[in-house]
């Protein structure tokens, strides 16, 4: 498979949208392919709204956001792109006959994956040409936030085009769950569908209302689901012999039956009762306003289940080490030429992100801290501080920093930061980061010092980090001192 540069969906609706959106935050371009010319405006529109929660998710360098761009052509599209994902809807032979269109026009080392919720691979595959190169890999709404993709192969697909598919949706910050065989409905949307036929069973019993049965998950087993699943949860349930106790407890309940399978008729009814339930739930609140509230907590509990590492936090952390590994490969070429040429390295580009502008329309203080934080950290994992150096209980820590503001920096503004390195000894180290406008123009300096440490306390530095950050201070030593460097001196402790 080809690395993808630009991602072709197919189809610009809920799902698209959030394809579209996932991508263009991870560097990826897009081009947008929709039978309706009006679909132009909602995916961008979409993506945008998706924005205010992404940029929340991390606070790792992230690439240049990727470019969007939209076609009526989906034939064009299939052949401009790297990978094709389709999100058109949920009927067989629409998708049979679109994918088996676009396959004569995409090149066969082009992938194309389907969003289906249930469809059979099998099936979809069936007309195109070079089936081999498809897969379903069906996401989850929002698919900006939520990492699931299930990954399905047909008979015709090849163990190659999923472990390719698999390498691209962790690239842009998902978890691929390759599904062992097909079957309809994948393995999520049947065990949502079995849950969902119960909530209807109970609404048109008059059981509970929606609302009733939506609690009955939220203060409980929704808790638990979301980092240990149902099986590993039910595990603990058993006490200290876990689940051989509690299937030997619970187990005779099952057939009892608790629960009733077939799922009843959708009577007017019923689709009253769901409406006016799912309506009170809302109190007044527009479907915007209640997925600006859900994509909030979303992020939020990534964020936690980060600190624990444990999924879809996991994902997260994944996702940052690899943000954190590419913008430490960017400056280590920066820093190969910068060495060969006898100039100070472009360490980091970033563009002013619109979250990190205050009040005033300027970046905040403590952006500037984090940008040259980033810088710092760029250089540091070139020079070998990298996960396997911090495992072993040895780090640098930040002990000194003095930061002068010269210019303003305005949302969406590029900006690069190149980095000196001023002072070395056996523990500490002295760097001096500028940042400027694209036009060169100074907007804010760090002087900076760090302390190495292992397991908590000051020690030297490992003699290939020594040797690294030796070289490149050597290296620039010819050059004058930058202009207010020296207000932060490596004093005697
Ligand atoms: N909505 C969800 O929660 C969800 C979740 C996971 C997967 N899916 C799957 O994703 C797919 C899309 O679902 P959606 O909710 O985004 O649907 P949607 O109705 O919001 O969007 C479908 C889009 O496809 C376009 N379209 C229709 N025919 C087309 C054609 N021949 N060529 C190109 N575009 C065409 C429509 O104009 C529309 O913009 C379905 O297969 C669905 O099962 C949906």
């Amino acid at each position: 498979m080809r690395t993808v540069r630009t991602l072709g969906l197919l189809g610009t609706g809920v799902i698209g949208g959030g394809w579209a959106a996932r991508a263009l935050h991870f560097g990826i371009d897009v081009l947008a392919a929709d039978v309706k010319p009006e679909m132009e405006g909602w995916i961008r529109g979409a993506v945008e709204n998706a924005e205010a929660a992404l940029a929340r998710l991390t606070l790792a360098p992230l690439p240049k956001k990727g470019r969007l761009s939209f076609t009526t052509d989906l034939n064009a599209m299939a052949g401009q792109v790297d990978f094709i994902q389709e999100n058109i809807p949920e009927q067989l032979e629409l998708k049979q006959r679109v994918l088996a269109q676009v396959s004569r026009h995409a090149p066969a080392d082009v992938l194309i994956a389907s969003s289906t919720s249930g469809l059979m691979p099998s099936d979809l595959q069936r007309d195109m040409l070079h089936p081999e190169r498809f897969l379903v890999a069906h996401p989850f709404n929002p698919v900006y936030l939520l990492p699931l993709v299930e990954l399905v192969a047909g008979r015709q697909t090849s163990a190659a085009t999923i472990e390719a598919a698999a390498r691209f949706f962790s690239y842009i910050g998902m978890h691929p769950l390759k599904v062992r065989r097909e079957v309809p409905g994948h393995l999520t949307d049947r065990l949502q569908e079995a849950l969902w036929r119960e909530i209807l069973h109970m609404v048109n019993e008059d059981v509970a209302s929606t609302g009733e049965l939506d609690e009955s998950i939220i203060y409980g087993p929704g808790l638990r689901w979301a980092a240990m699943g149902t099986n590993l949860i039910y595990h603990l349930a058993g006490g200290e012999t876990g689940m051989r106790h509690m299937l030997r407890q619970f187990g005779p309940a099952l057939k009892w039956p608790w629960t009733k399978l077939e799922a009843p008729e959708l009577s007017e009814s019923l689709i009253d009762k769901m409406v006016q339930g799912t309506q009170a739930q809302a109190q007044g609140r527009s479907i915007r306003e209640l997925e600006r509230l859900r994509d909030g907590y979303l992020v939020a509990i990534q964020q936690v289940l980060r600190q624990f590492d444990i999924g879809a936090g996991a994902t997260l952390r994944a996702l940052e080490r690899r943000l954190y590994e590419d913008a430490a490969a960017t400056a280590g070429q920066r820093l190969r030429s910068s060495r060969e040429q006898g100039t100070v390295p472009r360490l980091l580009e970033v563009e002013v992100r619109p979250e990190w502008v205050d009040y005033n329309g300027h970046m905040t203080d403590s952006r500037y801290l984090q940008v040259f934080g980033d810088a710092t950290d760029a250089l540091l994992r070139h020079a070998g501080v990298n996960e396997r150096y911090r495992a072993s209980g040895r780090s640098l820590f930040t002990v000194e920093s003095h930061v002068r503001h010269l210019a303003e920096a305005r949302a969406l503004e590029p900006l690069y930061v190149t980095t000196r390195v001023l002072e070395l000894d056996d523990k500490r180290v002295r760097l001096f980061h500028s940042l400027h406008r694209r036009d060169d123009t100074l907007v804010a300096t760090a002087e900076q010092v760090y302390l190495h440490v292992s397991a908590g306390k000051a020690a030297a530095m490992d003699p290939v980090l020594r040797t690294s950050l030796e070289e490149l201070r050597t290296a620039q030593a010819r050059l004058p001192p930058p202009a207010g460097a020296g207000r932060v001196a490596l004093a005697p402790r």
